[in-house]
């Protein structure tokens, strides 16, 4: 073997595996592997996940906080408006050294899949240009998957058709779309029916943002599960965001969430992003914005969550870690249930690894040589702390290397801690059932 991981801790709860690594893939997942690597890592204890993905992201925006100013309401139009002051003046190199850095953080923090939306409304297309050039440059060690996004409206946006072309005619990977900033209702619906069109045509996946908004009557997420089953494209489409699902009334979404898991749409939520941006019309009581993860969950529908910005013009935190955002999912989602804590770590994993479409995901024989050794114990361990990422691993090769945290007490009598591998012993009455 090329690579063996000892010892380790798998998502799904198995303890003391050893995960072998030949030729860039999987070649063995069992305990007490009778093979020799030519290196071997000790994960005993540790968990050992699939690489995280994120499953909606803006790198053409990321790293850009503070020019030409702060986003001082802090909302989604004043980020919109932001945006724009700052297009006009972006450059082609700016746009790849910003991503470049950006990529690097995440390879860090063992994020090796990002979907990013990246903005076709400027006639240079330069930021489309620049990005398909990063997706060339980190493809060894990032799958970088690009949606053209219209951002000023596919319709309203007097470029919005032509530009969208011209960019999946460059190489971008999927199409998107943004029926709720349209200017009419009918006009969004018609963008989800001509896009979901282009992709049907071109053989292309979808992910729309698609009702980001506090509205309970924006529900072109309806019209992109209709559209789906009606063109056939199953399992090809994403909504991202639905925000406005949060709003809506009880009745319409017992019909409307059967409809999206029927239609197979895979849904994507920001909870960092939409807990800072949604509810911004509300005094008190204040919406939180998120959409109905748990209930989504549980009629069938493969739910990832996003980060959807890193210090851009939307919001000046998060930097690529999927367990800062699984850890505000389970928050705002009030997911602290054990297994809903489970779920939470998936829509960062494999659920979005699905929603991309990645081939050769996970840790079963045969999958690529892709991993992440964490410093937790479990993907619960892993949410609550936001641990180290020891050895992050790419078709076997070991692309980063993170410390081992410990508290180095000074109390008498107390030894080091690592804040997770020190347990308690509790009374023989209260053992765990
Ligand atoms: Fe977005």
């Amino acid at each position: 073997m090329d690579l063996i991981v000892r010892r380790a801790n798998l998502p799904d709860g198995r303890t003391g595996i050893d995960i072998g690594i030949k030729g860039g893939k999987i070649a063995a997942v069992e305990p007490a592997l009778k093979a020799q690597g030519a290196r071997e890592i000790d994960a005993t204890g540790c968990l050992v996940s699939p690489p995280f993905v994120d499953a909606h992201f803006h790198m053409d925006a990321t790293l850009s906080v503070g020019f030409p100013r702060y986003n001082r309401t802090g909302t989604l139009l004043e980020g919109i408006q932001l945006w724009g002051e700052m297009k006009p003046h972006m450059t082609r190199d700016w746009y790849i050294e910003r991503a470049l850095e950006y990529c690097d953080w995440a390879v860090g923090r063992g994020l090796l899949a990002i979907r990013s939306h990246v903005d076709t409304t400027d006639a240079s297309l330069l930021d489309v240009e620049a990005l398909l050039d990063v997706r060339r440059r980190v493809k060894d060690y990032i799958d970088l998957q690009l949606v053209a996004f219209p951002q000023d409206g596919y319709l309203r946006s007097p470029v919005g058709v032509k530009n969208l072309e011209r960019a999946l005619d460059m190489g971008v990977d999927v199409v998107g779309g943004i029926p709720h900033f349209e200017r009419t209702m009918a006009q969004g619906a018609e963008s989800v029916r001509l896009l979901c069109e282009i992709a049907a045509k071109r053989g292309l996946r979808v992910d729309l943002h698609c009702d980001e908004s506090d509205d309970p009557h924006s529900r072109h997420i309806e019209i992109l599960a209709a559209e789906t089953v009606r063109l056939g494209l199953q399992g090809r489409v994403t909504g991202s965001h639905l925000t406005s699902m949060h709003s809506m009334d009880n009745y319409y979404t017992s019909k409307l969430i059967p409809l999206i898991a029927e239609a197979g749409v895979h849904a994507v939520a920001n909870p960092t992003a939409n807990i800072l941006l949604m509810g911004r019309h509300d005094s008190y009581p204040k919406r939180r914005g998120m959409t109905r993860v748990p209930e989504l969950m549980a009629a069938g529908v493969n739910v990832s969550f996003g980060q959807d910005s890193a210090m851009d013009p939307w919001g000046p935190l998060n930097g690529g870690d999927m367990l800062d955002v699984a850890h505000m999912g389970a928050h705002v989602g009030q997911m602290a249930g054990h297994d809903q804590l489970q779920l939470c770590f998936k829509a960062v994993t494999e659920n979005p690894a699905r929603a991309l479409g990645l081939e050769g995901y996970g840790l079963n024989v045969g999958c690529h040589g892709d991993l992440v050794v964490l410093q937790a114990d479990s993907p619960s361990e892993a949410i609550r702390n936001r641990p180290s990422r020891l050895f992050v691993v790419r078709r076997g090769k070991l692309i980063a290397e993170g410390p081992r945290m410990d508290s180095r007490l000074s109390l008498p009598g107390r030894p080091a801690t690592t804040d997770f591998a020190r347990k308690t012993k509790a009374p023989a009455a209260l053992k765990p059932r």
